[in-house]
């Protein structure tokens, strides 16, 4: 039997995870979630990782898109991660976050460290989450500044 899902919280909280915003374009409404499980899975071909729970707003949009954005947070961006992992209606999740200018439909959170654009290759049901496998389409690097973790139960920069 498994622990209890709260005792692996517990636990993985002792060590950081870097923060990203996840963002789904869904044509008129575009969402967004604050994640912890943005990994890199390979190289050659490059591919990234992340597990969106079932319950979150943006399973299905990211589901049904196809692809998503990733904006990888910088260490004074704490504020930003809060918002996100906030659940709020995707019309009113917009007001008062900087966005940068891209061609990548995605919004992208303005001020990270780096923004990926990446296309869901595969999808792995993972209990109450789904672990979407995505290509990266391309990168553009953000300020040379720390980044934002989260470790034992705060944000720090990194
Ligand atoms: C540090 C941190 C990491 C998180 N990582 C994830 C994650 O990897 N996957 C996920 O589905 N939710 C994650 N969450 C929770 C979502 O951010 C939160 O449930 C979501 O924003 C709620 O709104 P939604 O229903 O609009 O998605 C994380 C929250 C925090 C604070």
């Amino acid at each position: 039997m498994p622990v209890p899902g709260e005792e692996l919280r517990q636990a993985m909280r002792r060590a950081a995870a870097p923060v990203a915003v996840v963002t789904v374009d869904a044509g008129n409404l575009k969402y967004a979630l604050t994640v912890g499980s943005l990994v890199s899975l390979s190289l050659e071909p490059a591919l990234v990782g992340v597990s969106i729970g079932h319950a979150s707003q943006s399973h299905t949009p990211l589901r049904e898109a196809g692809r998503f954005g990733a904006s990888l947070l910088a260490g004074d961006q704490a504020a930003v991660a809060q918002h996100f992992a906030r659940s709020v209606p995707p019309i009113a999740l917009w007001e008062g976050i900087a966005l940068r200018e891209s061609r990548v439909p995605e919004p992208l959170v303005d001020g990270a460290v780096a923004w990926l654009e990446c296309g869901v290759v595969g999808e792995y049901e993972a209990g109450d989450h789904t672990v979407f496998v995505a290509e990266v389409l391309s990168i553009e690097l953000g300020r040379d500044a720390p980044a934002l973790v989260y470790v034992g139960g705060e944000y720090r920069p990194a």
